[in-house]
This record gives C-alpha cells, sequence and structure tokens, in this order.
C-alpha cells in the first residue's frame, strides 16, 4: 500500500435506540492508501455509513483514532475540524437527497469551493468539474434544476462536486444503489478515472461485492460491526477466509452476478 491518507484505529460506536444499545462499530481498524480505492462491503446494518460518516466528522467515535495525513482528528474541535474536512468529502447514495431541489446545477457543483474564490475563477473550475464527469457541453447543464436531470445526470453532478475542490479522500456510500446496471458501470469508470487522473483516495461503502470487486484495489468486510476479513480484492474474492466473506460470495452468485468462487 502506499502511504495511508487515512488510518482508523480500533474504531468504536454504540448508538441508544428506544432503551436498546446498537453497537455499530466494534473495535474496526482500516487503513486507505493515499490515490487508493478501498470497498467496504457487509449487509445492511454492519456499520458501513456509521464508519463513513465518522470518517468524514459528521459522527463522533465513542473510542477509537483517525489519522488524516498524518493528524489525528477524532476529537478535534469542530473549527479544526473545518479545515481538515475541506480536503476529504463525502457522497451520498440518494442524489435526490444530497442535491437541493431548488438549487442550479452550477451553485451545487461550486458549494465545496471556497468562498474566497474570485466568481470568474470558481464558474471555470465548475464547469471543467461538469465536463470532467461527461456533462458536456457545461453551459448545457449548469443552469439546470435537479428534476431537470435524468438519475445517472443527478449521480455524475455529486460526483462534480465531490472533485471540484480536489479533494484528497472521497468517501461514497452507496454511490450506484440507486442506479441500473449500465449506469454503474460507468460510475465504477468515472470514479476510477478521478483516482487515476487526481490521485484522490476512495472509501468506496457498498453491499454490492460486484460492484466492490470492479472498482477497489483493497476491500474490507463488515458483519454486525466487526471487520472480519480485509486484503486485496482479487485475493479475498478469490478465496475468502472468513464464513460470513463466503456467504456474501455465494449470494452474490447466487443471483448471477459474480464467478462463482472455486
Ligand atoms: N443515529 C442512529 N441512532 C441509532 N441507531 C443507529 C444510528 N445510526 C445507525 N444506527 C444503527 O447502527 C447499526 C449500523 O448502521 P449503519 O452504519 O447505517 O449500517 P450500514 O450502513 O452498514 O447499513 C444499525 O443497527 C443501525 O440501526
Ligand atoms: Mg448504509
Amino acid at each position: 500500500m502506499n502511504d495511508a491518507i487515512l488510518q482508523i484505529r480500533d474504531a468504536s460506536k454504540t448508538f441508544r435506540a428506544g432503551g436498546r444499545r446498537v453497537t455499530a462499530l466494534d473495535d474496526v481498524s482500516l487503513a486507505v492508501g493515499a490515490g487508493e480505492i478501498v470497498a467496504l462491503v457487509g449487509e445492511s446494518g454492519s456499520g458501513k455509513s456509521t464508519l463513513g460518516r465518522a470518517v468524514v466528522g459528521l459522527e463522533r467515535l465513542d473510542a477509537g483514532e483517525l489519522v488524516f495525513e498524518g493528524q489525528e482528528y477524532a476529537r478535534m474541535r469542530e473549527r479544526r475540524l473545518r479545515s481538515l474536512r475541506r480536503r476529504m468529502h463525502l457522497v451520498l447514495q440518494d442524489p435526490y437527497q444530497s442535491l437541493h431541489p431548488g438549487m442550479r446545477v452550477a451553485a451545487a457543483v461550486a458549494e465545496p469551493l471556497d468562498i474566497a474564490g474570485t466568481g470568474n475563477a470558481r464558474s471555470a473550475r465548475v464547469d471543467e468539474a461538469l465536463e470532467e464527469v461527461g456533462l458536456a457541453p457545461a453551459s448545457a447543464f449548469r443552469d439546470r434544476f435537479p428534476h431537470q436531470l435524468s438519475g445517472g445526470q443527478r449521480q455524475r453532478v455529486v460526483l462534480a462536486r465531490a472533485l471540484v475542490g480536489l479533494p484528497r479522500l472521497v468517501v461514497a456510500d452507496e454511490p450506484t444503489s440507486m442506479v441500473d446496471a449500465t449506469l454503474r458501470g460507468s460510475i465504477v469508470e468515472l470514479i476510477r478515472g478521478l483516482r487515476d487522473r487526481h490521485g484522490i483516495a476512495f472509501l468506496v461503502i457498498t453491499h454490492d461485492p460486484e460492484m466492490a470487486a470492479a472498482v477497489a484495489e483493497e476491500v474490507a468486510v463488515m458483519q454486525e460491526g466487526r471487520l472480519v476479513e480485509s486484503g486485496r480484492t482479487v485475493e479475498v474474492f478469490r478465496s475468502p477466509q472468513h464464513p460470513y466473506t463466503k456467504l456474501l460470495l455465494e449470494a452474490a452468485a447466487d443471483v448471477g452476478r459474480l464467478e462463482p468462487t472455486a
């Protein structure tokens, strides 16, 4: 692995809901190398989103350490965290939720940019980002509202917003769960292209092993808040060691989406 841009050490988080305690994260340790794509897989409720939210500072851990570019930030105060957060970006599952219905494409994409930038530089940067995700010419898209876009175009807008500020790490939570197989393929290509061109590291959260296999060099498997297995994606998927990983891969093979494992 390259030098780690992100290190998660012994992350733990318990929620209390209606008198019940749910351990969402139980001593999870994971690293993401600079410019590397890591997939976090596991069934619904295994703690993936909680980990993703903790990484970008939207959720505080009960215990454990988070290190980004060498800096520990799990308990960092909000004000200092803000400048660090500018170098990370969270992409949410549902582009309907992450795009404000009343906000035009250009404004949505410009949002993560420093307010200090001048108007012209900002709008040039926004156009560049739009065209990089395949929304070209940018002039045909910048003034549209979300409802004037297809589902695939909305997902591209969300990715343009993720890349516009050239973060070093993007956490993408189920970026393809709302789209069909063709679109999933183009989103995988887009993510890999952004990594190749800009060296942006990705933590891709998905319940879908096929998506993980297509996009990521490294994979980490979560079950009930625990990380049960991790390693090179080809190796983990070729010869899964943990029973839960085997189950996950068999379930995917059942619906004919993965090569049956030998
Ligand atoms: N804010 C919250 N309050 C109470 N329970 C939560 C909260 N967020 C997550 N959980 C619980 O934590 C567990 C892990 O959830 P989550 O991280 O969303 O899993 P995943 O993304 O893998 O589906 C689930 O049991 C979920 O119900
Ligand atoms: Mg989730």
